[in-house]
């Protein structure tokens, strides 16, 4: 055993109260060992480690690297045993965890288990064995409806795609599957046992390979109600797309979300981590109903922690974060479970775009980052926030996300790709220390990036960089706290948060407050004997 592996005796598992850092495997680093092709590689994340330890995050969520034709750039995977080409090869995931675990990392590896790629060895069975067959069964594959004359012509339910247009393809010999996502990630039926086994299995080969968790990918898709009866839609009848959004959708009651079966999938896997050493442990990603339906994923036999949305999806008001602060902590305490918190993903529009953007937005994001660290459990940040990056307005032509070419538009949605454009290490031009060569990378980046980059902004105090690494080291001193001991006011623009050690104020107005007596341990941005707007500072003493 490793000192890692031992429990930390009488303390609380390391994920609890830890920082995690999310890199999209594509857009962190390139090494240029797998070609000078612009995408970033597991050596490249190895190579960047010691950044992220003096960061001062404890773990890193690496999104999937397995074998994938990358319609939908990893999360298509059709090999869940190897990695793909592109990234590197088993033995670079190897260094990879023995380097993190060398600086006192933790790995958290992407699951997916709600879908595989269209080129996965199953599907490719389930398409030549034909209906009826059991290689077909581990797919949802069903007759179609439609008139007398042409039977079977028409998708067997309305189902639509969370990427847009109907959620059925068909194939050659009439039948059609169910793909929630994109027509290449077609859904396993989780009512077969075959399916279950075999992604017991896959948790297993990962463990073995010293993983410290997962993060599971749609975690509350996998079961559809046994009867695919037909979803509730409201679809404008100029363009056929439904009129609410990806978010709005997912959040309704509907037959493919949110199943009670889940949670048998979820109490076999915490079986199979709990055989393991150390503190393994997973996190679902879960677009639940409500916070008491976010709980039941993260009961004491289930799953380590779900994501927390709300915050994310929240207005930029006090009143509107203290809701999300104490409604959080209530719905969790009846589980006994920490909460989690996230304001940034590589599926969503970056933080500092969605408080505004310019100067402002970028106040803002920083505020609401302290804020989210002093609470208690963990946090989750997204690569690039840390450099203050905006959400990229990517020129049509350069996108990429199968959301956006599924529907090029129609429903106004761009896409995801710009929050994935590749990160700026260094240098004053594309690919700026992303990887070797010249050009651009495989989304191209801004051209004003240059004092965005991690090497322009170290050493200069006023840099979101610094200020994230003085947060993250400040975090590290605070005394343990809970969820239940957690005080949450509001008066007017101001949030105050009081915990052990702490009280944390966050001024959501414009002007300046009065900053009450204590003394500042970090601030957002510049205090003095004020609380200017849009601003937090983490305050002891008094
Ligand atoms: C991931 C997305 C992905 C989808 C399908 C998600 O929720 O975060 O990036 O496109 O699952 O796998
Ligand atoms: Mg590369």
């Amino acid at each position: 055993m490793t000192a890692r592996d031992e429990p930390r005796s009488g303390e609380a598992p390391w994920w609890r109260d830890a920082v995690i850092y999310q890199i999209y495997v594509r857009s962190f680093a390139d090494s240029g060992t797998r070609g000078v092709d612009g995408v970033g590689d597991l050596p490249g994340i190895t190579s960047r480690l010691p950044y992220l330890r003096d960061l001062g995050v404890d773990a890193v969520w690496i999104t999937p690297f397995y074998t994938s034709p990358q319609h939908d750039h990893g999360y298509d995977v059709a090999d869940y045993r190897d990695i793909d080409p592109l990234f590197g090869t088993l033995a670079d995931a190897d260094t990879l965890v023995a380097t993190a675990h060398d600086l006192d990392l933790r790995v958290i590896v992407d699951l997916v288990p709600n879908h595989t790629s269209d080129e996965h060895a199953w599907f490719r069975a389930a398409l030549a064995a034909g209906p009826g067959s059991p290689e077909r069964a581990r797919y949802l594959f069903r007759d179609g409806r439609g008139p007398a004359d042409a039977p079977g012509s028409e998708p067997p339910n309305n189902w639509q795609s969370v990427f847009g247009g109907p959620a059925r393809t068909r194939v050659a010999d009439g039948q059609w599957y169910l793909h929630l996502f994109y027509t290449t990630q077609p859904d396993r039926d989780w009512r077969n046992p075959e399916v279950g086994d075999m992604f017991a299995d896959v948790l297993r080969f990962w463990l073995d390979r010293d993983v410290d968790g997962f993060r599971v990918d749609v975690a509350h898709g996998l079961y559809k109600e046994a009867s695919l009866r037909d979803q509730v839609l409201d679809e404008d009848p100029a363009t056929s797309e439904p009129k609410e959004s990806m978010v709005a959708r997912t959040l309704r009651d509907e037959p493919m979300w949110d199943q009670p079966e889940v949670h048998d999938v979820y109490r076999r896997w915490h079986e199979v981590l709990a055989s393991y050493p150390g503190e393994r442990m997973n996190v679902a990603e879960a677009w639940t109903q409500t916070p008491a339906s976010m709980a039941k994923f993260v009961r004491p036999d289930e799953m380590s922690q779900a994501f927390n949305f709300s915050w994310l999806l929240a207005d930029w008001s006090a009143q509107a974060f203290a809701d999300v602060v104490t409604g959080t902590c209530e719905a969790l305490a009846d589980v006994g479970a920490s909460p989690t918190w996230v304001l940034s993903n590589h599926d969503v529009i970056r933080h500092t775009t969605r408080y505004g953007g310019g100067p402002a937005g970028l106040a803002r994001a920083r505020a609401a980052t302290l804020t989210m660290l002093a609470l208690p459990g963990s946090s989750y940040l997204y690569q690039g926030e840390e450099l203050g990056l905006e959400q990229v307005d990517v020129a049509p032509e350069d996108r990429q996300d199968p959301s956006w070419l599924r529907h090029r538009g129609a429903t106004g949605e761009v896409g995801r790709d710009g929050c994935r454009v590749p990160i700026p290490w260094s240098g004053t031009s594309a690919p700026y220390g992303f990887g070797p060569g010249e050009g651009q990378p495989w989304i191209p980046q801004p051209a004003d990036w240059a004092s965005l980059t991690a090497q322009a902004q170290t050493g200069d105090d006023g840099s979101t960089l610094e200020f994230y690494r003085r947060a993250l080291a400040a975090r590290r001193g605070l005394p343990a706290t809970t969820a239940e001991s957690v005080r949450v006011d509001v008066d007017g623009d101001l949030l105050t948060i009081t915990r052990a050690g702490l009280r944390v104020l966050l001024n959501c107005g414009e002007s300046a407050l009065p900053l009450p007596p204590g003394d500042v341990v970090v601030a957002s941005g510049p205090v003095d004997g004020e609380l200017p707007g849009w601003t937090a500072v983490w305050l002891t003493g008094q």
